[in-house]
């Protein structure tokens, strides 16, 4: 990621370093002027003009300063600039095009701390990083230089003795105090989390009456949050004194040599000015090389942690010569048994069934059963290993994941809405809202009339600072999203469960009758809902124990008929 940007943008540095060379020698020059100024004062009859001629000099090097450094600005940090941006959308792309696993695996929370704090640690290392230690080195050699040749080397060394404590300092201190920095960072979001969620979930923390343990938490978390701040301050408090102590000490050294020299006539009182002036520019390279090594330690970290998500694979392999499915006639699964990427338990175990275009198929069984799992799976979600599952005879691997997803519409269980307006959750990811489809769509969810109510009808914003839709509101309006794409396959994964029995029967037979054609897989635990399927796979601990059609289930007398004679009971039990 680096190489590529320093390989386009290594112009900026190079241009950026030489205005930045250019300013420091030219500040160099300042200190020098003002002690030919001061013994040019001490002349019997100092000229006027002369002085006047100076000071233009100096004003002259500091408006030309302030335009170069204008200059190596916008050329490194500017560049640091881009590549943030560059990188921040390389690295957003990248996430996308991962497998659900991934995200199994790593928590929202580390990615989201992936893509602001490593990436600002690694553009700080490519901004301030390059041009401070380009600027420490150069000036801290640079002023020495000038202050043993034009002044006088002992002076130059005895008085530089206290000043590599500066950059020791700096450099721990750095250490300390930005660990100690990311702790009181880390103490805030755990505080900031918790207020969050309890606020989210007040309704839950009243039912519980939970308040006092959520209160004692917080008094926790609080604490622990003012404890890691004073523990900053502490550090912090004492690291400006201990820099005024070097910078001071290297003074005073200079103070009692250079003095006696003055008095001597070893050097000329302007000599002597300009030499403290140096001594008072060398604090700040000194300090910076402290810095600066802590920026670079950082920024190299935080790339190695970027760079393992650029370097992550798709669990998903999309085949090199794709395979390319126009309508699904068929589909197969055959002995399959899978186990999620990391895990250690067979979650289906030798599945094998196959439908074809224009059936519903319906899967129910216990939680935890494999339902979800299965359709994942046929959704290209999750890798699967070869001769497994075929759509038209095809192996899924040798078909593109963009092609499967182009053919199949899969309501997830859990529905999941932007923080957006209705209608452009139904028409999720498409350029332009045709309204039309998007209220018929609504309809056919059973939905469009709740819709109509809402305030701002189908403009009405849904989530975070909206409307709070209902969970069942909710999961028809995903559906209303799938049914939009119109694909040839529908998957519902059990994603009626909030909806009332009679709503959940009526929208699936409204979708069976319009859509003779298509395509449907369901999930559900209403067992009613399916009395019309083509065919039903029970479910249990991964195994198929019983397939075949309401009638052919019923008769068998077996797990189905069973949950089914239930939920008849249980429903006249309400009616009564
Ligand atoms: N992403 C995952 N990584 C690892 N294991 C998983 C993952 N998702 C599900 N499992 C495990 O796989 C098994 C089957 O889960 P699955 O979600 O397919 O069940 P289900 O039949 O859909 O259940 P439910 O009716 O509760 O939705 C469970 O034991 C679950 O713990
Ligand atoms: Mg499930």
């Amino acid at each position: 990621m680096i190489k590529d940007f320093l390989k386009k943008y290594w112009y900026r540095y190079v241009l950026g370093i030489l205005v930045l060379v250019l300013v420091d020698l030219s500040q160099l020059f300042v200190p020098k002027l003002i002690g030919q100024v001061v013994d040019h004062l001490k002349l019997p009859n100092p000229d006027q003009k002369y002085i006047w001629l100076m000071i233009s000099w100096i004003m002259g090097i500091a408006l030309g300063m302030a335009i170069l450094r204008f200059f190596w600005r916008y050329f490194i940090i500017g560049a640091s600039r881009r590549f943030e941006y560059v990188s921040r959308n390389f690295l957003f792309e990248k996430l996308m095009s991962l497998t659900p696993g991934y995200f199994d695996q790593n928590r929202s929370g580390d990615l989201m701390a992936k893509l602001t704090n490593d990436l600002q640690a690694v553009r700080m290392a490519l901004a301030q990083g390059v041009v401070m230690s380009v600027d420490a080195t150069f000036m801290a050699i640079m002023t020495v230089f000038f202050m043993g040749s034009t002044v006088s080397w002992r002076l130059t060394w005895l008085s530089c003795i206290p000043l590599p404590g500066l950059a020791f300092v700096a450099l721990f201190f750095g250490r300390m105090i930005h660990r100690r920095f990311r702790e009181v960072q880390r103490e805030y979001s755990s505080l900031s989390e918790l207020t969050e969620e309890t606020v989210s979930g007040v309704r839950i923390v009243k039912s519980f009456s939970a308040n006092d343990r959520i209160h004692q938490l917080f008094n926790e978390r609080s604490q622990r949050n003012y404890q890691s701040a004073m523990s900053l301050a502490r550090v912090s408090s004492l690291f400006f004194p201990l820099m005024t102590f070097f910078a001071a000490s290297s003074q005073i050294l200079a103070l009692s040599f250079g003095g006696k020299m003055v008095i001597n006539g070893t050097v000329t009182l302007g000599e002597f000015i300009a030499f403290n002036s140096y001594l008072g520019m060398l604090t700040w390279p000194m300090m910076a090389l402290g810095w600066v090594l802590n920026m670079i330690q950082r920024g190299r970290a935080s790339y190695q942690r970027l760079m393992q998500i650029v370097n992550e694979t798709p669990q998903v392999q999309d085949p090199k010569d794709p395979v390319e499915i126009e309508k699904i006639e068929h589909v197969e699964f055959k002995n399959l048994t899978y186990r999620y990427p990391g895990t250690e338990r067979d979650v289906l175990k030798n599945v094998s069934f196959s439908f074809n275009r224009g059936d519903m198929v319906g899967i129910v069984g216990t939680v935890g059963s494999g339902k979800s799992t299965l359709v994942r799976l046929l959704a290209k979600l999750y890798p699967v290993e070869r001769g497994r599952i075929f759509i038209n005879g095809v192996d899924i691997n040798d078909i593109s994941s963009e092609n499967i997803r182009k053919l199949i519409a899969f309501v997830p269980q859990e529905s999941f809405l932007f923080s957006d307006q209705v209608q452009r959750n139904i028409a999720f990811a498409q350029q332009k809202i045709d309204f039309e489809k998007v209220v018929r769509y609504a309809k056919l969810a059973s939905v469009h009339d709740e819709i109509e109510k809402f305030s701002d009808g189908y403009k009405t914003v849904v989530g975070e600072r909206g409307v709070t839709l209902s969970g069942g509101q909710k999961q028809r309006v995903t559906i209303a999203r799938a049914l939009y794409t119109e694909r040839d396959v529908l998957i519902f994964d059990d994603c009626l469960s909030a909806v009332d029995p009679e709503t959940e029967e009526k929208i699936i037979g409204a979708l069976r009758k319009n859509y003779r054609e298509k395509t449907m897989i369901v999930i559900t635990h209403r067992l009613k809902v399916l009395k019309d399927a083509d065919m039903i796979i029970v479910l249990d601990e991964g195994k198929i124990v019983e397939k075949g059609d309401h009638e052919q289930l019923i008769e068998l007398d077996g797990m189905y008929a069973r949950m089914f004679r239930k939920q008849m009971i249980e429903e006249e039990l309400e009616c009564e």
